[in-house]
């Protein structure tokens, strides 16, 4: 099989997956054969617009030059020291621009090499602070697949046939405005107080923790009113925690500002970070003011590939970069998307709702022939969400789909995405959802 003329075509590196590689993903999308700013290429030389980043990954663009040449030079110095162990110039420098860059007192970070890792770290950390054990999160969120983190995301379909996990994690009702069970239309940070009726009712109040993420990627890109974070902070604050905000997903620029904290004025306790960190070398974080860093002892808590140098010189690259106009262009492409696509709403029956921040933008598709009016009663349509994308795969574009519902268009393409591949992407959006509702000239 492995003969170098199979190896050239998409069907014979599927073949190989189906093959030899563990079947946990069912919906295999484009074969990558080389990727280049926003720009997939498969291995018959078909090219696509990527939309959806390698799951919100390449922030700074595929194969972004400096972050390329940093891991180059620093991969012929030396690949592996062992952080914890050798203490290492990249280590250093980026802990240092990590204090540099992120809101208020955070100050120490420790390194893994993903995001599910930076979650169960943290907790560890809010445990040893606090010295409580009780966690609580949200329906509906995502923080990772590890037994741990598994307990903290909200949603049976990734917890299936794998329990038990970690105990004494309860979860308090997402903000989810489209469909709150809690509020009316008009969902705020009064949300934000069932969190206290599940401390007062699920937990036994020894609280170390509370991890939300800031705007819900994995649930269907749910963003809170604007005082829901500094509610949520408040409540766990009066309940002897810690505030963990995971900015896996939203950090590094994707919503327009550097994290998404940012947006809504709330310094974190501990802030996990992975994903776009450095622009897809693997490294995770979490990050703290240094009097809840040092209640760490040595040897707590350890990763042997955590803080690996080349990863490091890709993540300070990846920061400049950033800084250096990309995470303006994420805020400014990010408003225009979204001023197009809140319109849609009106156009198409088949949008529930459009929303976001920056490049993270989502729709949410629903059933018009339910009845159901819009918002909570009607009916999520994932095979819609499915069919469009499909569509626009045809058209050469990678978009995600995901939510809680699995029934929402996730537009979290490089930060680097120009107006033109926008436009581009809403018009072939357009017409797929005018062919769905029978448009002959679409
Ligand atoms: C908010 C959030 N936290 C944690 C994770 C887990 O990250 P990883 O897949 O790197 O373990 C994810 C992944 O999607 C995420 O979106």
């Amino acid at each position: 099989m492995t003969t170098e003329l199979s190896q050239r075509t998409n069907e014979a590196v599927e073949e190989r997956y189906d093959e030899y590689v563990m079947p946990i993903w069912k919906d295999l999308d484009v074969p990558v054969k080389r990727a280049k700013n926003c720009s997939l290429e498969d291995y018959e030389g078909n090219t696509y617009l990527d939309l959806f980043s390698g799951i919100s990954v390449a922030n700074a663009g595929h194969g972004n030059e400096a972050v390329v040449e940093a891991a180059k030079t620093q991969l012929e110095e030396f690949v592996h020291g062992c952080s914890y162990v050798h203490p290492t110039e990249p280590v250093a420098d980026l802990a240092e621009r990590i204090a540099e860059i992120t809101p208020g007192n955070l100050r120490k970070t420790f390194f893994c090499n993903s995001g599910t890792e930076a979650v169960e770290g943290a907790i560890k950390l809010a445990r040893k602070y606090t010295g409580s054990k009780e966690v609580i999160a949200l329906e509906m969120g995502f923080h990772g697949r590890t037994l741990g983190s598994l307990a903290l995301t909200g949603n049976k379909a990734y917890k299936d046939g794998m329990a038990p996990t970690i105990n004494d994690v309860a979860h308090a009702p997402a903000p989810y405005a489209y469909r709150c069970r809690s509020c009316d239309e008009s969902c705020s940070e009064d949300c934000a107080d069932d969190l206290e009726q599940i401390i007062g009712t699920h937990t036994s109040g020894d609280l170390a923790a509370v991890v939300v993420e800031p705007i819900m990627g994995e649930g269907g890109i749910i963003v809170p009113s604007s005082e829901w974070l500094a509610r949520v902070k408040d409540i766990t604050h009066d309940h002897g925690g810690l505030l963990i905000v995971d900015e896996v997903q939203t950090g590094y620029g994707r919503t327009g500002r550097m994290f998404a904290s940012d947006h809504f004025d709330v310094v974190p306790d501990i802030m996990p970070q992975a994903k776009g960190i450095a622009t897809g070398m693997p490294l995770g974080a979490f990050t703290a003011p240094a009097e809840i860093a040092d209640s760490f002892d040595s040897g707590d808590h350890l990763s042997t590939f955590g803080g690996n140098p080349v990863s490091c010189a890709a993540a300070l690259a990846t920061i400049d970069e950033l800084r250096n106009g990309i995470v303006d262009n994420a805020r400014v492409q990010g408003e225009w998307l979204s001023d197009q696509l809140e319109p849609l709403e009106s156009s198409f029956n088949t949008i529930g709702d459009t929303r976001g921040l920056g490049l993270m933008q989502g729709i949410e598709l629903v059933d018009p022939t339910e009845d159901g009016p819009r918002g909570v009663a009607s009916k999520p349509d994932r095979k819609l969400a499915k069919r469009i994308s499909a569509y626009l795969r045809e058209e050469g574009i990678v978009i995600g789909v995901g939510g809680y519902y699995g029934n929402v268009l996730r537009f979290q393409p490089p930060l680097t995405i120009n107006r033109e591949q926008l436009e581009r992407s809403i018009k072939a959006l357009r017409r797929a959802l005018k062919r769905e509702e029978g448009d002959e000239d679409a």
